[in-house]
C-alpha cells in the first residue's frame, strides 16, 4: 500500500481527497494545523470510510516539525499538499504571513521529500494563475498573468518553485491541478466546507444566507459581460476534484506522467453566472432567497471557465457530478451543521 502525506487533509478539498485516496487503496497521513478546520472532519472521514487517517497535528512552515513527521512515518512515497492560507482580501492585508505560511510549506515539503526519498507531489493550484484570460475557454497553455493579490501569487511562485526542484531533483515528479470553482459537500453529509467567521465565497454565503445566518446575500455586480450582468466562474462538485487527486497521484505512481511538472485544469469546463447559481440553488432547496445587487468586488475577475479536455485526455478525468447535485449538498451540508 503506498503512503500518501496530505496536508491540509482536515479542510474542506483535503478531507474530501482522504475519502477518496482511502476508497482507491492509499495509506494516508494527515497533517493540519487546524488553523482554517477542525479535527471534527477527521470523524466525518473515519465515518464515511470505516477507518481512521494517522493525523499529525503540525505546521508545515515549520520545518523542524515537519522534519520530526518524516521521521515518525517513513516510507512516504507521495504528498498531496493542499495546506495553505486562502482568503485573498486577507492576503492583501496580510502579505508577509502568506508568503511566509505558502512559501514556507512548500519549501519544507520538497526540501524532505529530497532528503527521505518520496517521488511524488500533486500541487493544489489555482485558476488564479491565469487572472482574466483573453480567451475562454482557459487552456493549460495560455498565459500567466501577474498575481491579483499575494495569494494568487504564492499560487504561481509555488509552481515555479516546484518547477526549479524537479528539474534539479529527478526522483521528484509533480503534477500541478488549477481548480477552478470547487463547491458542494460529500454526499453523506458528514463533511463540508467550514469557513471561518463571515465566508468569502458564494455557495457558503448563499447556504448561510438560506438559514437565516446572514440576511442578505450580496451580488458583486451586474455590470460585467454576461447574460445577465453577473460574474462568471466555472463551478464543480468538491468529490470530483477530489476524485481529480487520485488520478493524479495514480498517473505519477504508474510512471505515466509526460514531464516532470504537469499541470491540468480542473473545472467542469462551462460558465456560469451569479444568477444562475442563486436559480439553480433556489430551485433545489426549495428556498426563496433574499438577496441584492451590490458594486463589484475588488480584484474579482469579470470571466473564466476551463477547457478540461488535457485533463480528459491525460489524465482520464472529467467531472460528472451536476450542478444540481454539488448544490444539494453543500445545502444539507448546511442544514446538518445547523441541526436543521
Ligand atoms: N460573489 C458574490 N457574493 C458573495 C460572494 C461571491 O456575488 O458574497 C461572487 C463573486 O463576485 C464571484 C463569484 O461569486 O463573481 C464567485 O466568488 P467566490 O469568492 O466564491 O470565488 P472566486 O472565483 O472569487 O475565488 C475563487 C477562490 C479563490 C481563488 C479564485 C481564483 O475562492 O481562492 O477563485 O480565481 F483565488
Amino acid at each position: 500500500m503506498s503512503k500518501v502525506l496530505v496536508t491540509g487533509g482536515a479542510g474542506y478539498i483535503g478531507s474530501h481527497t482522504v475519502v477518496e485516496l482511502i476508497t482507491a487503496g492509499y495509506e494516508v497521513v494527515i497533517v493540519d494545523n487546524f488553523s482554517n478546520s477542525n479535527p471534527g472532519s477527521v470523524d466525518g472521514i473515519e465515518r464515511i470510510v470505516g477507518r481512521r487517517p494517522a493525523l499529525v497535528e503540525a505546521d508545515c512552515s515549520d520545518y523542524a516539525q515537519m522534519l520530526q513527521l518524516f521521521k515518525d512515518h517513513s516510507g512516504i512515497d507521495g504528498i498531496i499538499h493542499f495546506a495553505a492560507l486562502k482568503a485573498v482580501g486577507e492576503s492583501v492585508v496580510k502579505p508577509l504571513e502568506y508568503y511566509r505560511n505558502n512559501m514556507l510549506s512548500i519549501i519544507n515539503l520538497l526540501s524532505l521529500m529530497k532528503d527521505f526519498g518520496g517521488k511524488h507531489f500533486v500541487f493544489s493550484s489555482s485558476c488564479t494563475v491565469y487572472g482574466q484570460p483573453d480567451i475562454l475557454p482557459v487552456t493549460e497553455t495560455s498565459p500567466l498573468k501577474p498575481a491579483m493579490s499575494p495569494y494568487g501569487n504564492t499560487k504561481k511562485v509555488g509552481e515555479e518553485i516546484i518547477r526549479d526542484t524537479v528539474l534539479a531533483v529527478p526522483s521528484i515528479s509533480a503534477i500541478a491541478l488549477r481548480y477552478f470553482n470547487p463547491i458542494g459537500a460529500h454526499p453523506s453529509a458528514l463533511i463540508g466546507e467550514l469557513p471561518q467567521g463571515k465566508p468569502d465565497n458564494l455557495i457558503p454565503f448563499i447556504t448561510q444566507t438560506a438559514v437565516g445566518i446572514r440576511p442578505v446575500l450580496q451580488i458583486f455586480g451586474n455590470d460585467y459581460d454576461s447574460s445577465d450582468g453577473t460574474a462568471i466562474r466555472d463551478y464543480f462538485h468538491v468529490v470530483d476534484l477530489a476524485k481529480a487527486h487520485v488520478f493524479a497521484l495514480d498517473r505519477l505512481f504508474k510512471g505515466n506522467n509526460r514531464k516532470p511538472l504537469e499541470f491540468f485544469n480542473i473545472g467542469a469546463g462551462k460558465g456560469i453566472t451569479v444568477l444562475e447559481i442563486v436559480k439553480a440553488f433556489e430551485k433545489v432547496s426549495g428556498v426563496k432567497l433574499n438577496y441584492e445587487i451590490v458594486g463589484r468586488r475588488a480584484g474579482d475577475i469579470e470571466k473564466v471557465w476551463a477547457d478540461t479536455r488535457l485533463a480528459e485526455s491525460e489524465l482520464g478525468w472529467k467531472a460528472v457530478s451536476t450542478l444540481e447535485d454539488a448544490l444539494l449538498t453543500a445545502w444539507n451540508w448546511e442544514k446538518r451543521l445547523r441541526g436543521l
